[in-house]
């Protein structure tokens, strides 16, 4: 059958990763840009803190790789940190001459960027947009996209599977050539041919039951290419934001480390700043020291939260530093210039992935993968703070000019329609929501913080079951994006206990009870899982 649509570049995601790459390619040939929600929903449209880049004369790039090593515990790539970081600037300046403005100091005589700081850098260096950086980059973007008459967007639309020139039953040269949609208002999976697919579908927070990330975030780009044989990496490794808003009717919201950038002390309910022990940085230490230390402060305490206290800044600073969280802790009844805020750690950003070159190149040729869902070996262990709006930006530029230089590959004629279950049981649907939410606790309460073998074994033998709960509906039910996103979120929930289980050693985000050291007596190395 010939494809529904055929484009030379189908992209899937439309955040900074996605949105960067289409533009960058798209005067070379029709670009596809495939999005499950409206084009503007993404993890980057949320993101506060903003972009680390090495711009001012007291800061160096050595100083940013150096921190950059320190936060990823032994892990990072070195040669990656050091061409992302010095790269950072001219990727940064393209930016800003597609029309991001960045926030610049007040009371400056001269027109000067506003650097924030946050969590293990040690200079200002974060650029931002007051405390809604992402929303300001991806309508940036956004609006450069529009006047291209080479791409076009397709939104509401859910990529399901790869299609492989192996799935196909060709024995050689196996490639991507092209990927099955769900149009989710239709019910209609559509086939797209392409010779080059990118995969900019960001992280996987939707897997555990509290996170900062939307709903989009299933893991939906880490699955699809571990089916189609792509190997992951480093899939233990989830970062857990220190500090979400903690309020019953708060989804999702988080607080800046920008604010204890300025500032900012965690306390406990008894007004005690406890991380003053804990790290010479205090509050502003590392994520995964700050979050563990919350825990621990919550159990110890038995809390719900602990509190984030900047109210000895002035409340015209606040509200002019930090709008959005200075509106949305009010809705909430907080004024954060005079009490402190109540916040819980969640579960933020995925430092695994699919494994990459520093240009985004997977092993399958005609697949490549950048932003969150991505692993080219800047984060390692623990990513620094802001450091993935800036790997974004680098790697999607270099996909961009990597695969304008590729060899020509002969299209195939025809791609074969999608063939799926037809069956929809109201009662049998309402079971896809309870699996959902199961998968979602049991991850946060035995793959959380801290792990134990124990945990992770019973997390491991629960989602055996659930993974054949779930085959069995995907085979038998008619389509739908929950149904996509469910199969994804149990397949990813394996792939981060595997990894777990896999790792005898406690480093950075990965802390287990079982094995509390770092393990010395090996090179560190990364946990590479490869499909059967
Ligand atoms: P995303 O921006 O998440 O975009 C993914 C896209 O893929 C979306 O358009 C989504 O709809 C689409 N998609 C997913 N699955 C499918 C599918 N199956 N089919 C079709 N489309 C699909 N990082 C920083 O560096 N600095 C910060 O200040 C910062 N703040 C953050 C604050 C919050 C609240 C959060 C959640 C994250 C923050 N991060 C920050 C992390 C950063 O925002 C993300 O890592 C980054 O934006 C990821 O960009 P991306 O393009 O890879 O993916
Ligand atoms: C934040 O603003 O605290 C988020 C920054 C990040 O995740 O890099």
């Amino acid at each position: 059958m010939v494809a529904d649509h055929r484009f030379e570049y189908v992209v899937l995601g439309s955040g900074i990763a996605g949105l960067t790459f289409a533009l960058k390619v798209a005067e070379t040939g029709p670009v596809a840009v495939i999005t499950k929600k409206n084009r503007a929903e993404s993890n980057t449209n949320y993101a506060q803190g903003g972009i680390a880049c090495v711009t001012s004369t007291e800061d160096t790039f050595d100083l940013h790789v150096r921190d950059t090593l320190e936060a990823g515990a032994g892990l990072c790539r070195e040669d990656v940190v050091r061409g992302i970081v010095e790269e950072g600037p001219a990727r940064i300046k393209e930016l800003i001459d597609l029309g991001m403005s960045f926030s610049e100091r007040a009371n400056s005589s001269t027109r000067e960027l506003d650097l924030g700081k946050e969590g293990g850098h040690s200079k200002r260096r974060i650029l931002h947009a007051k405390d809604i950086t992402g929303r300001e980059i991806e309508g940036a973007l956004l609006t450069a996209l529009a006047l291209h008459p080479n791409v076009e967007m397709f939104e509401n639309h859910a990529a399901i599977d790869l299609i492989t020139r192996r799935k196909l039953g060709f024995t050689t040269d196996n490639r991507c050539v092209g990927v099955y949609v769900l149009d989710i208002k239709t019910g209609r999976v559509e086939t797209f041919a392409s010779r080059h697919v990118l995969l900019a579908t960001g992280g996987c927070g939707k897997v555990y039951l509290y996170t900062t990330n939307p709903d989009i975030a299933t893991g939906d780009g880490v699955a699809m290419a571990y089916r189609a044989g792509v190997p992951v990496a480093n899939m233990e490794f989830i970062q857990f934001h220190p500090t979400c808003l903690f309020h019953p009717k708060a989804k999702s919201f988080l607080i800046s480390e920008a604010v204890r950038g300025e500032g900012g002390v965690l306390r406990n309910g008894a007004g005690h700043a406890f991380m003053n022990g804990v790290h010479p940085l205090k509050s502003l230490a590392p994520r995964d020291i700050v979050a563990r230390a919350i825990d621990a402060e919550i159990k110890r305490t038995g809390a719900e939260c602990v509190y984030l206290d900047i109210t000895h800044r002035s409340r015209d600073f606040l509200q002019n530093r930090f709008p959005a969280i200075f509106a949305k802790c009010l809705e909430f009844g907080i004024d954060m210039s005079v009490e402190p805020i109540p916040v819980v750690p969640g579960a933020h950003y995925q430092c695994g992935g699919v494994v990459t070159s520093p240009e985004g190149r997977t092993e399958l040729p005609g697949l490549w993968a950048v932003g969150e869902v991505g692993c080219t070996g800047l984060h390692g262990a623990n990513r620094l703070a802001s450091n993935s709006l800036l790997e974004a930006l680098v790697v999607a530029h270099r996909a961009a000019l990597a695969v304008k230089n590729e060899p020509p590959v002969p299209r195939l004629k025809s791609l074969p329609p999608w063939e799926s279950g037809s069956a929809q049981d109201a009662d049998e649907m309402v079971v896809i929501y309870h699996n959902w939410r199961e998968i979602r606790q049991l991850m946060w309460d035995y793959v959380g913080i801290v792990r134990t073998t124990k945990r992770l074994k019973r997390a491991a033998s629960r989602l055996r079951s659930l993974t054949a709960e779930v085959q069995d509906y995907y085979w038998n039910y008619k389509m739908t994006c929950d149904l996509i996103e469910l199969r994804n979120l149990v397949l990813v929930a394996s792939l981060i206990v595997d990894s777990a289980l896999s790792r005898h050693e406690s480093r950075g985000l990965h802390f287990t009870l079982d094995f509390p050291e770092t393990d010395t007596s090996a090179p560190p190395s990364d946990s590479i899982l490869r499909p059967g």
